[in-house]
């Protein structure tokens, strides 16, 4: 955070007030606020302003030079270009995907999880089943291939399907082994590169010994590190590795994760010695509580304990949802925690309306990470904990989730301080703001919601922004910045617009980019001012990445909707049980009769209840919304949902389990099933391929030999699906 010091003393001026002596103090101050941010961001790896405040000092700069353009400076951050994120390293696809894991917050968690395990496999109290317990280090995942023995490609995790190729780097890290022997012929070694408490501080020293920036703790140490372009700067820091998983194997490596960590003891690697093998929930908690008490002697930085079921054939069995394990969790030390002061309380409006208030603090360091917002939740949680704006507070913050207002330091109260009061109209549209009614309990939710729908600008921007991030339409060249710049302008108002973008700059409908010589090339600026491209490629690169979304997968497309209640993971149950698009839309029409079968059908969809049911018939009741998406279906093709495995018998399939099974439980029937690319449904249809039939069924089991729909025993099933 830049100090707060005479320097901005005019800050917190609107430019339309400044006199030309503050403007210019002011033009001197973001000068050197951007460039310090600049080089924080792309040269150090080591970002101290988040976008929004980033984003606001470059509008403020902006705006400023507009209003007085003789006192623009030769070193205007405008002229500057914000360089790309840089392509500095190759990128890596991971051939088995980089996962991260579930976490427990305390001793019942632990126990939940070692019951669901149970539940899973389907044993008993009784029998017994073992897990390893080892630290959680705080650094960062690394996938180490070897091929026929030699290092050939070490990848950071990245979004976890694709990383970054830091070969080089690695090459000169003492505890990664070159060469294996009697390794594999294709062996992926994975665990985490840290920095020791005593490197980082001699590194420091070193650092501030040649006027640079040191490091806010040794996870950024690593982290900036492992990501030098010279590898020369990564030799001389040195970095060490523990590891502890493992990812393509052309064969198989150990029955156990206890054995398959000592052949990577054998094979050269550090493993950690805190590494325990526990036969019970309560050997578990022990090892927890060991690893803890010696958590600050260590001399490197743990953040919990992982436990992960040690047998690998009930890991395989166990398999995993979505991007964590079910057969592993990482148990979390308490949040550390900090105490602040709350400067103001402000409300954002989500792209559903929802509004939450967020607390701006002043900036505090907590657990090596600046923090200077908070979410408050909910009107509610504002209340109960009696936060007022001028507050002493305790914020925490637990891992990468956003930092928590644990109490107010009710002695620090300043006299005067009063209740805040939560707005009961939106504040980005004027509109009521409700607490809608939950469905399934009847209650009034604690949320309040801004009832402006379609007109309110907040959660229109908050769609779009939606529709093209990561996780839907992932549209390269369009992101938050330029999403909320072309609705300002009102270029884009629905997700159809983004389509039409070229044709309507080509017609010259719409006049997109203005550009400008700079002595570092030209940049393209949008009528507000804002840099949308550093060059002609951009532009064109932004047509093409929008032109390479024109087909799209089915679950990225209903995900990108925005509907309620309707994220990644339930798009991909609806793309995988409907289909297409045109199906689901189909359905869900005809779902709003809660009598009809498409309601029974979708409820019938294992993981979707009546709250999603609801978000879903809602959204196609809307007039509007079925609008928009027919715009939308007329710029881009959702392709036909592919089956998770289509190379198995039962992809594609529909099947149903009845009675009591006795060969897997019926959770690891369905997943299992699932992972091969069946669907699993609850009741028996015209469009059931398959009824497994277990001791005891009854109706279902009639009604599909009415319908002749084929019936397997267990073992049919399991020979079906074993080849
Ligand atoms: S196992 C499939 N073990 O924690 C699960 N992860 O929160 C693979 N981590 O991305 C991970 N210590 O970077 C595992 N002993 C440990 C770990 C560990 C640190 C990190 C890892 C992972 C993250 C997930």
């Amino acid at each position: 955070m830049a100090k707060r010091d005479d320097a901005d003393k005019f800050a917190l001026i609107p430019v339309a007030k400044l006199t030309p002596e503050e403007a210019e103090t002011e033009l001197a101050r973001l000068a050197a606020e951007i460039g310090l941010a600049d080089d924080a961001y792309y040269a150090k790896d080591r970002p101290d302003l988040t976008d929004a405040e980033y984003d606001a000092l470059r509008r403020r700069n902006l705006l400023i030079e507009k209003r007085f353009p003789k006192l623009k400076r030769d070193d205007s951050p405008s002229d500057k270009i914000g360089a790309a994120p840089s392509a500095k390293f190759e990128k890596a696809k991971h051939a088995v995907a980089m996962l991260s894991l579930d976490n427990a917050f305390n001793d019942d968690d632990v126990v939940d999880f070692a019951k669901r395990v149970r539940k899973f496999l389907g044993l008993d109290e009784k029998e017994e089943v073992a897990f390893t317990a080892e630290p959680k280090i705080d650094g960062l995942s690394l996938n180490l291939r070897y091929e026929k023995g030699v290092l050939a490609l070490a990848a950071t995790r990245g979004d976890g399907a694709t990383g970054e190729d830091v070969t080089s780097n690695v090459l000169t890290i003492k505890d990664i082994p070159k060469m294996l022997k009697a390794a594999p012929e294709v062996l992926e070694v994975r665990g985490e590169v840290y920095m020791s408490h005593a490197d980082f501080e001699a590194l420091n020293a070193r650092l501030e010994a040649a006027e640079e920036d040191p490091f806010a703790n040794p996870r950024n140490a690593a982290a900036g590190s492992l990501r030098q372009l010279d590898a020369a700067i990564t030799a001389s820091r040195p970095l060490r590795f523990f590891a502890y998983a493992w990812g393509a194997a052309s064969e198989d490596i150990a029955e156990t994760q206890w054995d398959a960590l000592q052949r990577f003891k054998k094979l050269g690697f550090q493993i950690n010695p805190l590494t325990k093998r526990c036969k019970s929930v309560e050997e578990m908690i022990a090892q927890y509580k060991k690893i803890e008490e010696q958590r600050s002697s260590l001399g490197y930085d743990i953040d919990g304990v992982v436990y992960k079921v040690d047998r690998l054939d009930y890991q395989s069995r166990l398999g995993f949802v979505s991007r964590a394990p079910r057969w592993a969790i990482a148990h979390k030390f308490p949040a550390e925690k900090a105490t602040t002061v709350l400067e103001n309380i402000e409300i954002q409006v989500g792209r559903t309306g929802k509004l939450t208030p967020v607390a701006r603090l002043k900036p505090v360091t907590v657990g090596g990470v600046v923090v200077s917002n908070a979410t408050l939740h909910n009107q509610e949680e504002i209340e109960r904990k009696d936060v007022r704006v001028g507050d002493t507070v305790v914020v925490q913050r637990a891992g990468d989730v956003i930092p928590q207002i644990v109490e107010v330091v009710k002695d620090k109260r300043k006299k005067g301080a009063r209740k805040f009061k939560f707005p009961d109209r939106c504040p980005a549209c004027d509109s009521h703001a409700v607490n809608e009614q939950n469905p399934n309990t009847g209650k009034a939710d604690v949320d309040k919601r801004c009832t402006g729908g379609l007109i309110c600008p907040a959660q229109a921007v908050e769609r779009l922004k939606h529709f093209v991030s990561r996780q839907a339409f992932d549209i390269e060249g369009l992101g938050e910045k330029q999403i909320a710049s072309f609705f300002e302008q009102g270029i884009i108002k629905e997700p159809a617009d983004i389509f039409k973008l070229r044709a309507r700059q080509n017609d010259g409908k719409i006049d997109l980019y203005t550009y400008k010589k700079t002595k570092d090339g030209d940049i393209y600026l949008d009528k507000d001012g804002h840099q949308v491209a550093t060059n002609k490629k951009s532009i064109q690169n932004l047509f093409d990445g929008i032109e390479a979304k024109r087909e799209i997968s089915s679950a990225r497309f209903i995900n990108a909707l925005g509907i309620r209640h309707v994220g990644e993971t339930n798009a991909r149950l609806f793309a995988g049980h409907y289909g297409d698009v045109a199906a689901f839309y189909e359905a869900a029409v005809k779902a709003r009769d809660e009598a009809s079968a498409a309601y029974q059908d979708m409820l019938s969809i294992d993981g979707v209840g009546a709250l999603v049911a609801r978000g879903v018939i809602d959204f196609f009741d809307e007039d509007h919304n079925r609008a928009a998406v027919d715009r939308l279906l007329a710029e881009v093709t959702p392709r036909q949902a592919e089956a998770a495995n289509t190379s198995s018998p039962v992809a594609g399939k529909t099947v149903v389990f009845t009675g009591a099974l006795e060969l897997m439980t019926r959770d690891e029937a369905k997943a299992s099933a699932q992972a091969l690319g069946a669907k699993v449904s609850g009741s028996v249809s015209g469009k059931t391929d398959y009824l497994v039939a277990g001791p005891g069924a009854g109706s279902k089991l009639k009604k599909a030999e009415e319908l002749g729909v084929k019936v397997l025993t267990e073992e049919a099933w399991k020979k079906l699906v074993s080849v």
